[in-house]
């Protein structure tokens, strides 16, 4: 495969490589690095990661990006296409590759969902949505306590954690958190009328540690904005793009939001693009000056071809099925060996699709069992917003067809992670 490099590259030792975060990037960053085991990650195929000396990982981390694998065929193909034509546009001229991308993405969404905004993260379209409310009065927001959204100003002030907020204040006014699943807290936080409020929510809170809500809540979520007049967004970053085992949260309880939010999965594991898929309404403002909401990557061709082919792959593969039934499969095995050999340190195994979450009792348990996975070659997630909860979030590719072309495994003993702790997690193993 194009683009992975089948050669170990001895010369970025992990010593080497914290040295230059700590020099010119995060020096925390760098520190951090070196408590996951100093790996330097150099290549990736499928649901593999191979690092500088050689070793091989199973990837199920990655915040949620690789539902495609890593560097999928059909998606690197795509984007070498275009960086040899037009890897970016002069934005005078109309350029075809948008076109055809924000097409591919409306034909996936609910109905009435036909507008496109990309952008180049997650938390820029979590602006664009903000904005577009504003445009039609929208100005009172109101999200969910643990809901994640982006760190950018606009995004930090609908995300529920005062740890990453409280330095950056004053943030946006007018913003209220309710309690997560609760729609009649919702509902009464919007009051009789929301022709002045905007609702941004996720369909399973993911950073939050894997909230699962109840059934209906999205409907009920609905049901309240259109009663009353609010917007109504759904961040669908995480969740989307086949991930919950559908399209989109969204289709579980077949709702249509006004503006619904795409990104991670929708880069197809190779360019970052994120979108903002809007009701004609809620998009009227774009329409009437598109020089109102601009960025000069926006819609980059080359992020453009790495969406529609991403979007094909999900289409064509099944990988929206392929997440539900591998779901299934890896909560089920999850559930019965971490309750077979560390139950008591655990307080629930949860998940919708390919996005599962373990809630120990305790940050540090959680830490711990991160970095045994990673021992045992296997990447997985904190939470932003949950320390004590460890989530996977694993490809929907099958493991064995695309490690051909992954470089190959290493024969020698897995590093020990320094730092890594044996503590309960191991004592109970061997119990
Ligand atoms: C639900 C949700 N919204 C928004 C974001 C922000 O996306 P980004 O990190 O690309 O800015 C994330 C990132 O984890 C997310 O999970």
């Amino acid at each position: 495969m194009s683009g992975v490099s089948a050669a170990p590259q001895p010369h970025a030792t992990g010593q080497s490589v914290a040295a230059g975060y700590k020099a010119h990037l995060s020096r925390g960053r760098g520190k951090l690095g070196e408590m996951f085991g100093g790996h330097v990650e150099v290549s990736s195929a499928g649901s593999r990661v191979r690092t500088a000396d050689g070793q091989d990982f199973l990837n199920a981390g990655g915040y949620g990006v690789f539902l495609t694998g890593a560097c999928h065929p059909r998606v690197v193909a795509a984007v070498e296409r275009q960086i040899r034509t037009l890897p970016l546009a002069t934005r005078l001229l109309l350029e075809p590759s948008a076109a055809r991308a924000a097409a591919a993405l409306a034909a996936v969404c609910p109905a009435g969902l036909e507008r496109v905004h990309f952008t180049g993260s997650g938390a820029e379209a979590v602006e664009t949505a903000l904005k577009m409310a504003r445009s039609l009065g929208h100005r009172r927001v109101i999200a969910t306590h643990g809901g994640y959204h982006g760190k950018t100003l606009g995004a930090l002030s609908v995300t529920g954690k005062p740890l990453y907020q409280d330095p950056f204040r004053p943030l946006l006014p007018l913003v209220s958190h309710v309690p997560y699943g609760d729609s009649a807290a919702l509902a009464a936080e919007i009051g009789p009328d929301g022709s002045d409020a905007v609702v941004i929510l996720e369909p399973v809170q993911g950073e939050a540690g894997v909230v699962i809500p109840p059934d209906g809540y999205l409907k009920e979520v609905a049901d309240v904005c259109r009663a009353t007049g609010a917007l109504f967004v759904l961040d669908e970053i995480q969740t989307g793009m086949g991930r919950l085992g559908a399209w989109w949260g969204a289709d579980r309880e077949a709702v249509r939001p006004d503006i619904l939010l795409a990104g991670k999965s929708l880069s197809g594991g190779v360019i970052p693009v994120a979108a903002a898929i809007a009701t004609e309404k809620a998009f009227a403002v774009f329409d009437r000056d598109p020089f109102i909401h601009t960025s000069t990557f926006s819609a980059a061709p080359v992020a453009m071809a790495a969406a529609e082919a991403a979007i094909d792959v999900i289409r064509d593969e099944g990988l929206t099925e392929r997440a539900a039934e591998l779901g299934r499969v890896l909560l089920g095995r999850l559930r019965g060996s971490l309750t077979e050999h560390c139950g008591h340190l655990v307080r629930e195994v949860r998940g919708v699709g390919l996005l599962i979450g373990v809630e120990f009792h305790d940050a540090g348990t959680a830490g711990e069992f991160l970095l045994e996975l990673l021992d045992r070659h296997v990447i997985v997630n904190h939470s932003l917003n949950a320390h004590t909860v460890v989530r996977f979030t694993p490809p929907a590719v099958s493991a064995t067809r695309r490690r051909t072309s992954c470089p190959r495994r290493s024969t020698g003993p897995p590093a020990r992670s320094a730092g890594a702790s044996r503590g309960p997690m191991t004592r109970t193993r061997s119990n």
